[in-house]
């Protein structure tokens, strides 16, 4: 294959989220989460598993770093985890959690990594959740208030700040279909949840901006919806449908000045919008400096009166089939669709021009071992399918640069493997193993292979 270069001062990294890795979670203060709650309900996560321990990364942070280091990498994403900060939700900051992130900054930085701030992804205090979460409007303000003190201990030393990651997760898995925390079922629930969350983006990156913050974003995952047959008009609207409440619900509001009309109207025969009030749409609207992409499989639709939709897109039944993932697969069960991301990206910057994306998240997870056990002999991760999946979405966005997309940077997910939600420790998505029992980290394959594409600037 021929060989790739990524435009100059690209920024190469990696993505972690703190209840994903940091365990820890008594230490300094720290207060409950619904992630702790969610994983310690029966049946919600496999077999029990929670990040109580995780990668032991608040204690082993240093050494992380080192290794990130080590493997070149310019540019760090972790989240806050907001229970640290404020362990009962809206009680004074606990200056002990804001240590620890301080203590990595510096850290990073001493090694040339660039911190990139999420702060949130997805661990709400317990104490908002006990009063509705996201669906309760209060919880968006305590957002800003927490951003604020966030930024005012980091805010010297971090360019990059994320409000959210991912919100789509947090309103439809969270409040639709149940499968995050805190696993409601409530259609209503999860169009509230959507907006609260956009509000509390808006409101949170107004006070960041207001104190001072020179880059504010977002993370999305958008999707790419296609229809299972192209010259079906049925399957055309089935993409309409789900590109609404995937997609143009998120972008519209923030970066086109409201929500779309299509899209009012579903959630409207679902749920009276009342929680939309006059003036939340301009401050969500309120100009972002980068946006965030995660990426990792497409989704196929069919537009079929006998569809079983998905309760993570309320009002889905009875009008679209979502098709199952076929052809080569990751152990997620996702579909490998690199050409994928090459659409989206397109297609974000020719919808909603004018601001820089970074691909914030992507990479996939196998079954790998590391060990005496490993078949690839001790302590080694041949991980070629993970290596054929990164490179296959690196060309794929270094195509939508060629085609004049401005794409900033590309995080891998994940540093390390980690807690993956729902799944537990089964799924790994690292380049770097971890060996639950020791805690030892080995780099895999992935990883010196990332390490190359980086010094290289290129494949
Ligand atoms: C994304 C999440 C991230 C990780 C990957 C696999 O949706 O943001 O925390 O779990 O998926």
């Amino acid at each position: 294959m021929s060989e790739l270069r990524f435009p100059e001062n690209f920024v190469w990294g990696a993505a972690t989220a703190a209840y994903q890795i940091e365990g820890a979670a008594r230490d300094d203060g720290r207060g409950p989460s619904i992630w702790d709650t969610f994983s310690r309900t029966p049946g919600k996560v496999y077999q029990g598993h929670t990040g109580d321990v995780a990668c032991d990364h608040y204690h082993r942070y240093a050494d992380d770093v080192a290794l990130m280091a080590e493997l070149g990498l310019r540019a760090y994403r972790f989240s806050v985890a907001w229970p640290r900060i404020q362990p009962d939700g809206t009680g004074p900051v606990n200056p002990r959690g804001l240590d620890f992130y301080d203590r990595l900054t510096d850290t990073l930085l001493e090694r040339g990594i660039d911190p990139i701030v999420t702060l949130y992804h997805w661990d709400l205090p317990q104490a908002f959740g006990d009063r509705g979460g996201w669906t309760n409007r209060d919880t968006a303000e305590h957002f800003a208030t927490y951003a604020t003190a966030v930024y005012a201990r980091l805010g010297d030393r971090v360019g990059t700040w994320t409000t959210l990651n991912e919100p789509w997760c947090s309103a439809y898995l969270g409040y639709g279909n149940g499968v995050h925390a805190p696993g409601e079922q409530d259609p209503a629930a999860a169009f509230t949840a959507v907006h609260h969350l956009l509000l509390g983006h808006g409101l949170a990156a107004r006070a960041l901006r207001a104190a001072g913050a020179r880059t504010v974003g977002i993370t999305l995952n958008p999707a790419d919806v296609l229809p299972a047959d192209p010259q079906s008009a049925a399957d055309a609207a089935a993409v309409r449908l789900v590109d609404g409440l995937h997609n143009r619900i998120f972008f519209d509001p923030l970066l086109a000045g409201g929500y779309p009309d299509d899209v009012r109207e579903h959630v409207a025969r679902i749920v009276e919008p009342t929680f939309i009030r006059d003036g939340d749409e301009k401050l969500i609207a309120a100009p972002i400096d980068l946006l965030g992409i995660n990426y990792y499989a497409p989704t196929y639709v069919a537009g079929r009166p006998d569809g079983a939709g998905d309760a993570a897109y309320p009002g889905t039944d009875g009008a679209v089939h979502f098709v199952p993932p076929a052809g080569p697969l990751t152990e997620m069960g996702w579909m490998i669709e690199p050409a994928g991301l090459t659409r989206l990206l397109e297609r974000i910057a020719t919808d909603y021009p004018g601001v820089p994306l970074m691909i914030t998240e992507n990479g996939a997870a196998f079954p790998d071992k590391a060990g005496s056990d490993s078949p690839d002999g001790p302590g080694q991760v041949i991980d070629t399918d993970r290596i054929a999946y990164l490179d296959g979405h690196l060309r794929a966005a270094h195509e939508a640069i060629s085609r004049g997309v401005d794409l900033r940077g590309y995080l891998v997910w994940s540093f390390m493997d980690n807690f993956e939600w729902a799944e537990g420790y089964r799924k790994r998505f690292g380049i770097v193993h971890v060996d639950y029992l020791t805690q030892r980290r080995t780099p895999k394959a992935s990883a010196r292979w990332y390490q190359e594409v980086i010094s290289r600037n290129g494949l």
